[in-house]
């Protein structure tokens, strides 16, 4: 595919994403007619806080509005914009779709009510800067803005526009990634998949042929540290997310063949990953041992 036709297909997939849930009884007319905003309080089925994605032209004039779009920009032109913080080939949206508004791949939308947070993986309750700067370290391979940071503040700025009518501690419809149950993967047919689904626009090489596809694995890549490199939630992302134009076509053994196979391969080292999981309770994928685990 070429980079215009990519381009033209961004808006057409950012539509999406306002769409009721499959299969959803109840929450759907009202997630449907509702004006974002004023909806982000309605339940939704299943109790968490329907999935509105409120209209970019709805940011409050004056500097917080300035903030939010400030915010954005840096989320979406991470490397360009602040180059010292990133260590690879990535972008915070190029996990984040759409600017962070994707339903079911892992949207911002509600995230800011979803902190201070317990993570094992920290073995503490973290705030939502320290949880940016995690994917700073581990995603993009590269180091945190300060907490305190105009940089880190116009991003919080973005995300709690994003969030904006969601009771604080509630979860959001659609956040996260859909689980997929776990399947023993195949990497041969990884491969296979992979030739054909992904190669097109992430190259044979997996390096990233077609911008904004990006880097696979290798030095440019995310770390073994990030959430990525673990096997069921790149599985899960791949199913929801991947391909790009195509998402939620893959069985989910190939997702699971394809991940395998993308993360089979060499990536960035993450220093003092063998602090994680202090407690002792690292999820059964996680790519490396832990002290604590050892133990
Ligand atoms: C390589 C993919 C990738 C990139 C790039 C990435 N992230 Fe993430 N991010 C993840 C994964 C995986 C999770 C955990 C999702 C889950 O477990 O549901 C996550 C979670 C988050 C969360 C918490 C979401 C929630 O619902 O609790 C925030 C906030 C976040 N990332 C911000 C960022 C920011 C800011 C950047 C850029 C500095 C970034 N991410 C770049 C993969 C990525
Ligand atoms: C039509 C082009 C296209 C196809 C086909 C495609 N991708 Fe992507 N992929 C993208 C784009 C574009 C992004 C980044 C999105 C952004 O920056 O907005 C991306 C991002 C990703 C990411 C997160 C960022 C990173 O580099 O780690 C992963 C993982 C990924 N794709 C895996 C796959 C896999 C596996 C397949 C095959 C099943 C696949 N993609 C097929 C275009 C594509």
């Amino acid at each position: 595919m070429r980079p215009l036709a990519l381009l033209l297909l961004i808006p057409l997939l950012a539509c999406d994403v306002v769409r009721a849930p499959e299969g959803s009884g109840e929450g759907s007319g009202l997630v449907r007619t509702v004006s974002a905003g004023a909806a982000n309080a309605a339940a939704a089925a299943d109790g968490r806080v329907a999935f509105v994605v409120p209209d970019l032209a709805d940011v409050p004039p004056g500097e917080i509005g300035v903030a939010v779009r400030r915010g954005r920009a840096l989320l979406e032109h991470t490397r360009d914009s602040l180059p010292q913080f990133v260590g690879n080939g990535l972008r915070c949206t190029s996990c984040h779709l759409d600017g962070g508004t994707r339903r079911n791949v892992m949207s911002w939308v509600g995230v800011y009510a979803r902190f201070p947070q317990y993570r094992s993986r920290s073995g503490a309750v973290i705030d939502l800067e320290e949880r940016i700067g995690d994917c700073f370290e581990r995603s993009l391979n590269g180091k945190s803005p300060a907490y305190d940071s105009r940089e880190m503040r116009d991003m919080i700025a973005y995300m709690a526009w994003l969030s904006r009518g969601t009771p604080v501690g509630r979860e959001t419809e659609g956040q996260g990634l859909p689980p997929l149950a776990p399947v023993k993967p195949d990497t041969a047919a990884g491969r296979r998949t992979f030739l054909a689904e992904c190669a097109r626009c992430h190259g044979e090489d997996g390096q990233g042929l077609i911008p904004p596809a990006t880097p696979l694995w290798g030095p440019r890549s995310y770390n073994i540290g990030a959430g990525m490199a673990r096997l069921r939630t790149a599985a899960a992302f791949i199913r929801a997310g991947m391909p790009y134009d195509r998402p939620n076509t893959l069985t989910p053994q190939q997702a699971y063949d394809v991940a395998a196979y993308m993360n089979g391969h060499a990536r960035p080292d993450f220093k003092g990953k063998e602090k994680d999981w202090p407690n002792g309770d690292p999820p059964p994928d996680v790519a490396y041992q832990t002290t604590a685990r050892r133990r």
